[in-house]
C-alpha cells in the first residue's frame, strides 16, 4: 500500500504543476482581459515553490468518477493524512489565478486536450477531469475520452510509455527508436498535447506480462538489439518525437508540453 500512496501523491503533485501551466498559458493568450493577465504572460511559471493552501483540495477524490484504480486514490487506499492535498504551485514572479473549472472550459471551448505517456499521464487526465467535473458535472465518457458537452471540450489520453512505437514482428515486439507514426496517428486530433516519458526507459525488466509495456528488442537504425544504453535510447526516441512535433504541430494553433523525471512511481 505504501507504494500505491506514493504513486498517487506523484500524480497529484505533477498534476498541479501542469494545471498551473495550463491556466497561466490560457490567461497569457488573453493578456489584459483578466486580473494580472499581462504579468502572467511574462512570468516564469517554472520557477517557484509549493505553498500550503488551507482551501485545497479543489475536488473530492471520493466523488470523482474518473479515478480508475484504487491505487490512484490515496484516501481510498487508506492514507491517513490529508495535508499533501493542500499544496498550490506559486511562481516566484506572479500569482496564478485560482482554478475555476467553468472559466477553464470556456477558454478551452472546442478544444481537445490529450495526455500522452505512461500511467502518470493517465492520472493527470483523470485528475484534470475530476477538477472540471467538480465544476461541470455534465459529461460523456467513451473509451479514451471525457467530453464536457456544453463546452465541446474533450480530455483524452494515449498510453505510450516510450512515445515511440512498439511493433509486433516475427522475432517479438520491437521498440523502434526512429518511429512514432503508429502512436502519433491518435495525437493529431488534439489541440493541446501533454507528453511525458522517462520512467520506463530506466526499467530493467521490460518483458513484464503487461502487453502494452512489453518489448523484446530495440531497433536503432538498421540494428536490432537485445538491449542498449537506455540513456542513449531515450535520447534517440526523443529526437524522433521532436521531429514529429516539428513537422506536424503548428505552434500557432496548437500547444505542446513535455515533462520528464516523474516522481517515485512504484507500479
Ligand atoms: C466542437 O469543436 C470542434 C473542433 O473545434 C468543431 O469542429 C465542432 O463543430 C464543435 N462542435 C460543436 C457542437 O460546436
Ligand atoms: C536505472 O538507473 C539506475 C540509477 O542510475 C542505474 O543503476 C540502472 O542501471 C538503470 N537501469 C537501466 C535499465 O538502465
Ligand atoms: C550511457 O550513455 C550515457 C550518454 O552517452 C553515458 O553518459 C553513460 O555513461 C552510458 N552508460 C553506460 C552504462 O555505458
Amino acid at each position: 500500500m505504501g507504494s500505491k500512496a506514493r504513486m498517487g501523491f506523484g500524480s497529484l503533485f505533477f498534476h498541479y504543476v501542469l494545471l498551473a501551466l495550463f491556466v497561466a498559458s490560457s490567461y497569457g493568450e488573453t493578456a489584459g482581459s483578466s486580473s494580472g493577465g499581462r504579468s502572467l504572460a511574462q512570468c516564469n511559471l517554472f520557477q517557484g515553490s509549493w505553498v500550503y493552501d488551507e482551501s485545497y483540495p479543489l475536488y473530492d477524490s471520493a466523488s470523482c468518477p474518473f479515478i480508475s484504480k484504487m491505487g490512484f486514490d490515496c484516501l481510498k487506499s487508506g492514507r491517513p493524512d490529508e495535508n499533501y492535498l493542500k499544496y498550490r504551485w506559486k511562481p516566484d514572479g506572479c500569482e496564478l489565478p485560482r482554478f475555476d473549472g467553468k472559466d477553464f472550459l470556456q477558454r478551452m471551448r472546442g478544444k481537445t486536450i490529450m495526455f500522452v505517456g505512461d500511467s502518470i499521464s493517465l492520472n493527470q487526465r483523470d485528475s484534470l477531469a475530476c477538477l472540471l467535473h467538480a465544476a461541470v458535472p455534465d459529461i460523456v465518457v467513451s473509451s479514451d475520452d471525457v467530453k464536457f458537452e456544453d463546452y465541446n471540450v474533450t480530455l483524452s489520453r494515449s498510453l505510450a510509455q516510450y512515445l515511440v512505437d512498439i511493433v509486433p514482428e516475427e522475432i517479438g515486439n520491437v521498440l523502434k527508436l526512429d518511429s512514432v507514426q503508429q502512436n502519433a496517428q491518435g495525437w493529431l486530433r488534439a489541440d493541446v498535447l501533454i507528453f511525458n516519458s522517462f520512467l520506463w526507459w530506466n526499467r530493467s525488466n521490460p518483458g513484464r506480462p503487461i502487453l502494452w509495456h512489453r518489448w523484446d528488442y530495440i531497433q536503432d537504425g538498421n540494428q536490432i538489439l537485445k538491449d542498449m544504453n537506455r540513456t542513449e535510447a531515450m535520447a534517440k526516441a526523443l529526437n524522433t518525437w521532436a521531429r514529429w512535433v516539428d513537422s506536424n504541430i503548428d505552434p500557432n494553433t496548437k500547444k505542446v508540453f513535455y515533462f520528464g523525471i516523474p516522481p517515485t512511481h512504484m507500479q
